[in-house]
């Protein structure tokens, strides 16, 4: 009982958390999307985990496998914004592709009402299992939860009204667009250039036409449409990897960048600052910007974490150290702390340098300019754009548009809409 109470507690203070944060972004939460959380408990979906952390705004990681992470019940505040810009209305069919813990089913479940219907799909068995039981015991019997590839959609329970996606798309499967109705809308997040956007798109009559774009990120999918850039697993113990995400990108070997990160960094001053959320921003920026972006994290050994420069991840729980930057066939250099002389750390600020390995001189002036002209603007967005989904390539494209071909879909990008 007392569990119960604190848990209501905690839930309604995260719940006012989020309305502060997304009003602070332009995003405000809209009461339907309220409700659903005030009336979804989330310590039912993370057990494990403490009745604080589950109601801290951070995901929650709840399944990895030889340290790399597999599952996770995404950032509350994320969720938040993505359900409102599918903009669900009761006595709706929605598909999510992803069921992961089953929170978010669960939240989609209230927004639909029983008169609707909620299929969700998640590639891991053992997790559909999970949150099947989970999602019986929260009382939403039109629910239901299902395990195969999501890369297919559901067409048993098609057409649907509304589609999300909840792990990192790279390309569009025609599945999804064929069960959507027309005038439906689809939320993803979708992986460009090896930066991520949370796109809303509504189907117009056979190509995808985005709606409003927003800053995201997730775990990429897996299976047949998934994103073929493998991490590069670095060093003797697992559990330790790099992920350069341009398929065109620098071509470099994960013995040499740990061969690197084995000798010590020359380090940069770079006089920016910035809190652990405005990094997150930085690394967009340089995912959208930068040909030779790429990341870094360790799971587990503390002897691999001191590898990295010592930064926090925000949004993120449990012992993983994250680092980001850009690499080169010569070198890598990464965004490190590095306060000026005489000049210490404020609050929740942390001075930035770049630390830099390998012989590569000019990588690490490359990413202080990135950082001198981020810090300028701070613009993380990923840029004003317009993206256009298509299925045949007998279609015609918009002329100046950038066009990224995936194996079963083509986006068309205009990088400056209104220019
Ligand atoms: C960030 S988690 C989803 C979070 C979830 N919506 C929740 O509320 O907890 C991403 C999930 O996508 C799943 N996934 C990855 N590839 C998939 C695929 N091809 N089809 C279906 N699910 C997939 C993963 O197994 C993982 O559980």
């Amino acid at each position: 009982m007392q569990v119960a109470r604190r848990a209501e507690e905690l839930n309604g203070a995260l719940v006012e958390e989020l309305k502060e944060n997304l009003a602070r972004a332009g995003t405000p939460i809209s009461p339907p999307v309220e409700a659903a959380f005030r009336a979804t408990p989330r310590h039912h979906f993370v057990p494990g985990v403490s009745l604080e952390e589950a109601y801290a705004n951070t995901s929650i990681l709840i399944k990895h496998v030889d340290g790399q992470p597999r599952s996770s019940s995404s950032q509350p505040s994320l969720m938040a914004h993505m359900l409102d810009q599918l903009d669900v209305v009761p006595g709706q069919k929605v598909l999510e592709i992803g069921t992961g813990s089953g929170y978010n089913a669960a939240l989609l479940g209230q927004l639909v009402d029983r008169g609707g219907r909620v299929v969700t799909i998640d590639i891991d068995e053992e997790l559909v299992h999970a949150a099947a039981d989970r999602l019986r015991a929260a009382g939403v019997p039109w629910v239901e939860a299902h395990a195969g590839d999501g890369g297919l959609g559901w067409p048993a329970g098609g057409p649907y009204e509304r589609i999300i996606v909840t792990a990192a798309a790279w390309d569009i499967p025609r599945a999804w667009r064929d069960q959507l109705v027309h005038g439906g809308r689809f939320v993803t997040p979708l992986m460009i250039r090896g930066g991520q956007a949370c796109v809303a798109f509504e189907r117009v009559e056979n190509h995808l036409d985005s709606v409003t774009i927003g800053d995201c990120s997730f775990m990429s999918m897996r299976g047949a449409f998934g994103d073929p850039g493998r991490p590069l697993a670095l060093g003797p113990r697992a559990g330790f990897y790099a992920v350069i995400p341009n398929p065109d990108g620098p071509r470099v070997s994960a013995g040499e960048i740990y061969g690197w990160l084995t000798d010590a960094p020359r380090e940069l001053e770079s006089g920016v600052s910035a809190t652990p959320t405005e990094l997150w921003e930085l690394e967009q920026w340089l995912a959208f910007r930068d040909e030779g972006y790429c990341f870094l994290w360790t799971h587990g050994d503390e002897a691999e974490h001191e590898l990295l420069p010592p930064l926090p991840r925000p949004g993120a729980s449990g012992p993983t150290a994250w680092a980001r930057g850009i690499v080169s066939e010569h070198g890598l250099a990464l965004v490190g702390p590095c306060p000026p002389r005489n000049h210490p750390s404020e609050g929740d600020q942390v001075y930035l340098g770049v630390w830099s390995y390998g012989t590569d001189v000019e990588l690490g002036q490359r990413l202080l300019n990135h950082m001198e002209r981020w810090t300028a603007s701070r613009d993380c967005s990923p840029l004003p754009l317009e993206i256009r989904v298509y299925h045949s390539c007998d279609t015609e494209l918009p002329p100046s548009w950038e066009i990224v071909r995936r194996p079963s879909s083509l986006l068309a990008i205009d990088w400056s809409p209104g220019a």
